[in-house]
């Protein structure tokens, strides 16, 4: 839809279009990372969740490699049923699709090499039914190989997703930080926790930290609670979510300054949002009803719900922290601003369109992406700030 003028009656049209009073209610049917292959897909922005899965890898491997085998004693001798892997907010492209290869050649190689069977695999690729499927089915049927059964699996890995006792491992990587709605206090006008000019928690008052807090703690419990019934006792699972140290207050998401000035959740966020209120394209309401439901837990939050929920020992936990990008690269856009731009904003547009979307509508939010690539492609103190993102890499056993 294109929307020529910023007319009242255009206006009016959009909100009623676009503004339903519920979006964040319903967040389990929009949020999803943006489809397809185009330069502002999750699959074109996923480097790094990439670099976060390739830092943990050598954890799952050792896990894997530690893991109870599984069999099945009948006539013939010593069986098994399939071998079942689940990856819980898979997205699509490549990520998901390399991991699974991982795990599944590790666990065939050590079931040859210690009890010579060759075991069969299903692999359920599982997220939002807003994810793009269709894509990520795509990829898979590209593949030159594959040595596992494939299915989706839609829903939200905060209910339950399988029958019990079911899998033989569980990983999620890079999902669990997205929370499984907008605490409703955060976007009601009349409560403390009104987050008033800002898109996200980092730095905002402490009741709106508060709330924020509360919906990890739940929404962490009840992932635990579904996957402890999911996993077989001896199964795996392992968990990659964005997170902080434990040393840093809630209100302080993503620890060092440069960090917080440059994380695209942030600054250039909440200017282009403003941007859009002066120049009359939207009003402050409807800025304000725009929360993003991240929520960077810290180890002991993490720890914490894994005691409170029984049934799993945790084998290893770690607080890691990765760099945006290459050092090259930095160089590369600090000859060229507008080009940083662009990647920028292509990457929140990768992350956060399906929701602005739903919040905003098409016009409007195309208008947002371009004022952030403005701003901050505009901003050269950015350019030269090197920025973190922490994570918290977890490996329980299912006791
Ligand atoms: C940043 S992507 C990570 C994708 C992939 N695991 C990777 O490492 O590239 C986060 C994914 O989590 C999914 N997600 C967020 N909340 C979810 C929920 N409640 N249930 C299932 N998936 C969810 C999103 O839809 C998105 O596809």
């Amino acid at each position: 839809m294109s929307i020529p003028t910023k007319s009242e009656a255009a206006l009016d049209i959009m909100k009623k279009e676009y503004y339903p009073e519920t979006w964040t209610g319903g967040l389990h049917r929009v949020l999803c990372m943006q489809g397809g292959d185009d330069d502002g897909s999750y699959a074109k922005n996923s480097e790094a969740p990439a670099s976060a899965i390739t830092l943990c890898k050598p954890m799952l491997l050792t896990a894997i490699q530690s893991m109870k085998l599984f069999f099945n004693n009948n006539e013939e001798g010593a069986d098994h049923d399939s071998l079942r892997i689940a990856d819980l907010g898979c997205a699509t492209g490549y990520n998901t699709l390399a991991t699974i290869d991982m795990v599944v050649e590790s666990l065939r190689l050590r079931y040859a090499k210690e009890c010579s069977l060759e075991p069969e695999f299903e692999a359920f690729f599982s997220d939002l039914p807003s994810n793009d499927f269709n894509s990520l089915f795509k990829s898979l049927s590209a593949k030159k190989s594959r040595n596992y059964y494939a299915a989706g699996v839609p829903g939200s890995f905060y209910y339950r997703l399988f029958a019990k006792r079911k899998l033989h491992i569980a990983v999620s990587l890079s999902a669990l930080h997205w929370l499984s709605q907008i605490p409703d206090a955060v976007v009601d006008k009349a409560s403390p926790a009104w987050n008033k000019g800002r898109a996200w928690i980092d730095g905002a008052k402490e009741e709106v930290v508060e709330a924020y807090a509360k919906q990890s703690e739940k929404d962490m419990e009840d992932f635990l609670r579904c996957r402890k019934e999911e996993i077989l006792q001896g199964g795996i699972l392992f968990m990659l979510m964005g997170g902080r140290p434990g040393s840093q207050p809630p209100e302080n998401q993503l620890g060092d300054p440069d960090s917080r000035a440059k994380h695209p959740f942030t600054n250039s966020m909440d200017q282009a949002w403003q941007d859009l209120v002066n120049e009359g394209l939207i009003d402050e309401e409807t800025r304000d009803g725009f929360n993003i439901p991240a929520y960077m837990r810290s180890m002991e939050e993490v720890e914490n719900a894994i005691r409170k929920c029984g049934g799993f020992e945790i084998q290893r936990m770690e607080y890691k922290t990765l760099v945006e990008h290459s050092e090259d690269k930095q160089q590369e856009w600090i000859k060229d601003p507008v080009s940083y731009g662009r990647a920028k904003a292509n990457l929140v547009r990768a992350t956060l369109r399906p929701i602005v979307e739903a919040h905003l509508g098409p016009y409007l939010s195309d208008q947002l992406f371009k004022r952030f690539e403005e701003r901050v492609s505009s901003d050269f103190t950015l350019l030269h700030k090197t920025i973190f993102y922490g994570v918290i890499v977890v490996c329980a056993v299912r006791i």
